[in-house]
């Protein structure tokens, strides 16, 4: 049913690219009669089953991520009217697991002056006596970025259904003398309560190619002060989108409140890059005296630096679960598809699975984990006896259901002679991943899980591991390989990828893939690196897709652990 659906839908782009009614506007191709055109709830081959995301429409940032009397929070930038960016508001859904969700009415929009011309991105902070109150961005009459506070109006709702604004609203706003960019001047993180009673609150800016983490204090979250220098800032980097700002534990994977400081204490700096759409972290020290944050030596603090996920992953925030004394990452997974096909299909934008997040024992980097909640959704367990994947195979993971699944693979490597020699200019990750993609046979890999494969492989979606020879040990990369993941030429297919720091004599190396019809998301190496791909196979849909692992090296490498299940679908919204 669904595939013949599939069908229709592109035989009616044929027959639209045929008829030449598309035209090209801001880069994108329209196709303007498509327009009006509602979906139909049987054409939805790439609507996830367990990822987040609402009924129809556009979906960007999440906001304001809390738990408030065992209930989660998550709302998020929406537009109540199309598939594309426009009218945001904060659009609000609460859950008792992180993975089943229930909608309520929008929680922001616009109504006063100081956000008259949109809600957009902001984050919740709980107040002592468990009081949460969300700072956010509003858009003025004036376009200025401005930034605004909201309260719940009834604490003993624990849905926090209703929300009422500051009548003193906008509470930080750009002025002549304070030198801040009107047009670059947003997302308010979670704030912090230092031991001299105030409140910080960081907001992302820029100076001509400067990115600013602007920061204020309060002592009674309503009358903010900007402080004299930013918290941070770095040069060539634009404009900091969505900073987050929270500590991490270096002797444990416990999460910590956000203003908590103390000995066994770093802290985590993240900031979303509006110039490349990608974000970066860096880990380091909050120096109380001076408020300032100062990243460890060697931390690279720009573009090129540690990234959470090295695929489709924006706009991303963490908040501190103090049911669970853990800390949560969401973020925001865009659509690879054309504008036209996204208002087509009615709808753009998940969120990813949450995940917990910490900091390494090596105290270089983060890990991240899909949430244990998500486990609830498995069933079918298919389990494989170790075994050797031999060069040149490819193995069918059979009796799952391939297009919403979770799946997870640990290879052991015992021969090392074939590791081809690491190029010292081999800087770029993403870039030896392009040109070594799944098909590039090499010495130690490429060997991996091709997901959405269709049964003769024209279509899959292949996520795998190489090993180099470095100078003085094994150099692991991972790659996501979109290349081939869909007949449809109208996606963005830009191959994924990034090194993972996992040394393959010592220690497995695993690889675990939450595959939900137009999602890949994959974690390395327990954790360490993640990458994510949204693809739109036309023959891998559904019952039409498959799972196999695959080797293209030159030396077999062992399967040592296969566990791999069928998800059942969440209730969403
Ligand atoms: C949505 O935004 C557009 C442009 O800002 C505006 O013209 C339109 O009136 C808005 N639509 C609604 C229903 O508010
Ligand atoms: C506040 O919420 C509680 C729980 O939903 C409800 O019983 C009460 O009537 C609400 N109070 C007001 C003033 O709406
Ligand atoms: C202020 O921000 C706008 C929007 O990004 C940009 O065009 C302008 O150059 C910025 N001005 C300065 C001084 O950075
Ligand atoms: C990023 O930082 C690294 C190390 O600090 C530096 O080598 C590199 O040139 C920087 N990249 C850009 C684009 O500024
Ligand atoms: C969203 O995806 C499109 C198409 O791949 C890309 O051009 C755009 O930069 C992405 N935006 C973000 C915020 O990731
Ligand atoms: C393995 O490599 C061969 C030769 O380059 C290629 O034809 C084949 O498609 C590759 N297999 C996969 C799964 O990419």
């Amino acid at each position: 049913m669904a595939i013949s659906s599939v069908w229709s839908f592109f035989f009616l782009f044929s027959l639209l690219l045929s008829h030449g009614v598309v035209e090209i506007e801001a880069s994108h191709l329209v196709y303007t009669n498509l327009l009006s055109v509602q979906p139909t709830s049987e054409n939805q081959p790439y609507r996830t089953s367990y990822h987040f995301q609402p009924p129809k429409n556009w979906m960007n940032d999440p906001n304001g991520p809390m738990i408030y009397k065992g209930i989660y929070h998550l709302f998020y930038q929406y537009n109540p009217y199309a598939a594309v960016w426009g009218n945001i508001t904060w659009a609000h859904s609460t859950s008792t697991d992180l993975i089943n969700w229930t909608p309520h009415d929008p929680a922001i929009y616009p109504s006063q002056q100081a956000d008259i011309k949109g809600c957009w991105s902001g984050s919740a902070t709980i107040l002592p006596g468990d009081k949460p109150v969300i700072l956010y961005t509003g858009i003025d009459p004036q376009n200025q970025q401005v930034q605004n506070l909201a309260v719940p109006k009834n604490l003993s709702d624990p849905f926090l259904r209703e929300w009422v604004k500051s009548p003193k609203n906008p509470l930080m706003a750009p002025t002549p003398t304070n030198q801040i960019n009107a047009s670059s001047f947003r997302d308010p993180t979670t704030a912090w309560l230092g031991p001299d009673g105030r409140w910080r609150v960081i907001v992302g800016s820029k100076r001509h190619r400067r990115g600013f983490a602007i920061l204020y204090r309060s002592k009674d979250f309503v009358r903010w002060t900007k402080a004299q220098h930013p918290l941070h800032s770095s040069k060539n980097t634009g404009m900091w989108e969505c900073p987050d700002f929270f500590p991490v534990s270096t002797n444990s994977p416990i999460g910590v409140d956000t203003s908590v400081i103390g000995p066994s204490m770093k802290h985590v700096l993240k900031v979303s890059l509006d110039d490349t759409k990608h974000e970066y972290y860096t880990i380091g020290t909050y120096n109380l005296d001076k408020d300032t944050y100062i990243p460890d030596e060697g931390s690279v603090d720009n573009d090129s630096g540690l990234r959470y996920d090295y695929g489709k992953f924006y706009a991303s925030k963490t908040f501190f679960d103090s049911a669970k004394d853990r800390r949560i990452l969401w973020g925001w997974i865009n659509e690879s598809s054309s504008v036209a096909h996204d208002v087509q299909k009615g709808w753009s934008g998940i969120q990813a699975i949450p995940r917990a997040l910490w900091l390494d024992k090596s105290g270089k980097q983060l890990v991240q984990w899909p949430i244990v909640e998500v486990e609830q959704l498995r069933m079918n367990q298919v389990n494989l006896p170790s075994t050797v994947l031999k060069v040149g195979s490819v193995l069918e993971v059979s009796g799952v259901t391939a297009a919403q699944a979770d799946v997870e693979i640990s290879f052991e490597i015992k021969e090392f002679e074939k590791a081809e020699v690491m190029d010292p200019s081999w800087s770029n990750p993403q870039v030896i991943c392009s040109q070594k993609g799944a098909s590039v046979k090499g010495g130690l890999g490429p060997f991996g899980l091709l997901a959405f494969a269709s049964k003769d492989l024209q279509e899959y979606t292949a996520v795998f591991f190489r090993i180099f020879k470095g100078q003085d040990k094994y150099v692991v990369l991972m790659c996501s390989d979109q290349s081939r993941s869909s007949l449809d030429p109208d996606n963005d297919k830009t191959t994924y990828g990034a090194f993972l720091a996992v040394d393959p004599i010592h220690e497995k190396l695993s690889l675990r893939t939450l595959i939900d019809h137009s999602v890949v998301e994959s974690f390395g190496g327990e954790g360490k690196t993640c990458i994510t791909a949204r693809v739109y196979p036309t023959l891998a849909i559904d019952e039409g897709a498959r799972l196999y692992a695959f080797n293209n090296g030159t030396e077999n490498v062992g399967i040592s652990r296969l566990n791999a299940w069928s998800m059942k679908a969440a209730h969403i919204n």
